[in-house]
């Protein structure tokens, strides 16, 4: 990132990419010269063009996302809630606030030269979209003090925002598990990837709903 600021060719591999695609092909038990090896390394120079044509973008779309993916879960904490509900609702505005940055520049990369294609685009892009509306949603519960719908729509969101870590996740199983073009696991990793932290989260807030511990519980 700041070698590309700095005027470094924007293709080029961050030492933290090298060392992924060593670790990959590792795993994969697979040679330089395959042509699974091929077909990633080719993904991850576009990735990385992808990021660093724009670096501006991509620092905040980073580093707002890295805290809120840090901070978020002390949201969970029932104890934490219970004794400090000043630090959870001043937290929660900071939290809120760097959603706005994360989730507008999370939807504009998937829209700006999706690696993965249109289907892939598709879903990152409602991904984003309901983040932000599940987002407004749980304010608005919160300022009718409606702590039930609240915390459901806190947990859609939070499904949303980790659900990126399983898009992931299933892109090395399903490459690891399925000899399909390693083009078309990607499109489905962000099908699976956001539908696997989704559902249960679903499952779980309906398991859960009306019953008054679980406003208590970490969720
Ligand atoms: C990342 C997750 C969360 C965020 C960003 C968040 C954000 C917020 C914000 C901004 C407020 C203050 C609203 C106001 O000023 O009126 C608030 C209040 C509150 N939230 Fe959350 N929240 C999250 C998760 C949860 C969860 C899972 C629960 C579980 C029940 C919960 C329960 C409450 C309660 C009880 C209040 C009222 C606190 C008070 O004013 O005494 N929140 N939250």
């Amino acid at each position: 990132m700041w070698r590309v600021l700095d005027g470094a060719p924007v293709d080029e591999l961050s030492p933290q990419d090298v060392e992924n695609l060593r670790t990959l092909a590792a795993w994969m038990k697979t040679g330089a010269g395959s042509q699974l090896y091929q077909q990633i390394e080719r993904l991850t120079h576009l990735g990385s063009e992808r990021y660093n044509v724009v670096p501006i973008v991509t620092l905040v779309h980073v580093v707002p996302g890295a805290l809120f993916l840090f901070a978020a879960p002390l949201q969970l904490i029932p104890r934490f809630r219970s004794r400090r509900p000043g630090i959870h609702r001043r937290l929660g505005y900071v939290l809120l606030a760097l959603a706005i940055p994360y989730a507008f520049t999370g939807i504009f990369f998937s829209i700006h030269e999706p690696v993965f294609g249109p289907l892939a685009a598709l879903a990152s892009g409602l991904a984003g979209a309901w983040f932000i509306c599940c987002a407004v949603l749980a304010y608005l519960a919160i300022r009718k003090r409606d702590i039930e719908r609240h915390r459901e729509w806190m947990l859609r969101m939070l499904a949303v925002a980790y659900g990126i870590a399983a898009v992931r996740l299933s892109f090395l199983a399903i490459i690891a598990v399925f000899p399909i073009d390693v083009a078309a696991a990607g499109t489905l990793s962000f099908w699976v990837g956001w539908l696997i932290s989704v559902l249960p989260t679903e499952w779980w807030i309906r398991r859960t709903a009306r019953q008054p511990q679980a406003l208590r519980w970490a969720s």
